[in-house]
């Protein structure tokens, strides 16, 4: 049975400009703005919700399957996530056009202006999810993607009866409301951080209460405070993994899944799921970019072994490697 990881897919094109913005904005002429910044640093990253969330799965063991739409621009990218076991046959390569991409220029006060182009993304809700089923699919991973892509996913899911974990993120806000209501009605599960679970209320206009009520398993991300999981009844308190160092929280959210997601998926008690989840998202903290981190199943469990109890339980991920 696999876990099929779908979300954007996308390069991120990071810049630092060694000046400040503020010092070119002219405040009263911003009716005619034209601003050009020389860049003295320039990374290209691999980044994209589902790749991010497959990665993590993939280092920890799993071999998830990742759908989505990418451009031209994609094979070394392909061959990248291939070598680390994410299985790519379900990527589609869009003729003529570049992967979806975000462009971010960072200031030295840490102020960004950034642009995210679409691109291959766009043709997202052309991938049906039953194209899938004869992969086997325990649960579809929807994350953050061409939105239209999102709520086809997951009323396609709902037909078909495969679960699915909802992980609507930066895309509340563009998903028409009745779409995004619809997308926690049917999900299996529901992953979002603090914020956005206020923001989720606001959007849906349901209560937290009725939002439990509708999915078996939520869980909400409370940065360095850790995780809640709410399931069964019960909540369970994940404390977040003290990290060596803090080089870029960008990814933590996405690692935090996919750590979780392989606990899960190895039937391992809600606990011991979210303390995975914890323990990757610290891994992608302590390095730059969401995919530049790497450990082995034996080096993540004998790290786990030096904070938390697993009482042995995670032999398992030893067996596997
Ligand atoms: N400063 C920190 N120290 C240790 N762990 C952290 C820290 N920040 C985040 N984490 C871990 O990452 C998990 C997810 O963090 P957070 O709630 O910030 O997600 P997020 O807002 O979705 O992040 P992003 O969208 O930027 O990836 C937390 O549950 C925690 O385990
Ligand atoms: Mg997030």
């Amino acid at each position: 049975m696999t876990i099929v990881c779908t979300g954007s897919i996308a390069f991120d094109y990071l810049m630092s400009f060694p000046g400040y913005f503020r010092d070119h904005i002219l405040p009263d002429h911003l009716d005619s703005i034209s601003l050009s910044f020389l860049v003295d640093a320039m990374v290209r990253q691999r980044g994209g919700t589902g790749p991010n969330i497959a990665y993590t799965l993939a280092l920890l063991g799993e071999r998830p399957l990742l759908v989505g739409t990418v451009g031209e621009d994609f094979a070394e990218y392909r061959a990248c996530l291939e070598s680390k076991g994410v299985d790519t046959h379900f990527v589609k390569v869009i003729r003529g056009e570049y992967s979806a991409s975000f462009f971010a220029n960072t200031d030295l006060s840490n102020n960004q202006i950034a642009s995210f182009y679409t691109g291959a993304m766009a043709h997202a809700a052309e991938i049906n999810i039953q194209e899938l089923v004869g992969e086997n699919p325990e649960l579809v991973v929807i994350s953050p993607n061409d939105p239209k892509a999102m709520a086809q996913y997951a009323r396609q899911c709902q037909e078909l009866g495969i679960p699915y974990l909802y992980d609507p993120s930066q895309q509340i806000v563009r998903l028409d409301p009745e779409e995004l209501r619809m997308g926690v009605e049917g999900a299996q599960s529901l992953f979002v951080n603090a914020y956005e679970f206020e923001l989720l209320q606001k959007h849906t206009h349901l209560t937290s209460n009725q939002i439990l009520s509708l999915v078996e398993i939520m869980v909400v991300t409370l940065g360095k405070e850790g995780a809640i999981v709410y399931v069964e009844g019960e909540e369970y308190h994940i404390p977040s993994y003290p990290p060596e160092k803090i080089i870029d929280p960008t990814g933590v959210g996405d690692a935090f899944r996919g750590g979780f997601l392989r606990g899960y998926h190895l039937g391992l008690d809600w606990q011991t799921c979210g303390q995975m989840g914890s323990l990757a998202a610290t891994y992608c903290l302590e390095q730059r970019g969401t995919q530049n981190h790497f450990y082995t199943p034996d080096e993540f469990v004998t790290r786990y072994r030096r904070c938390f109890d697993d009482r042995g339980v995670l032999d398992v991920l030893l067996d596997q490697s």
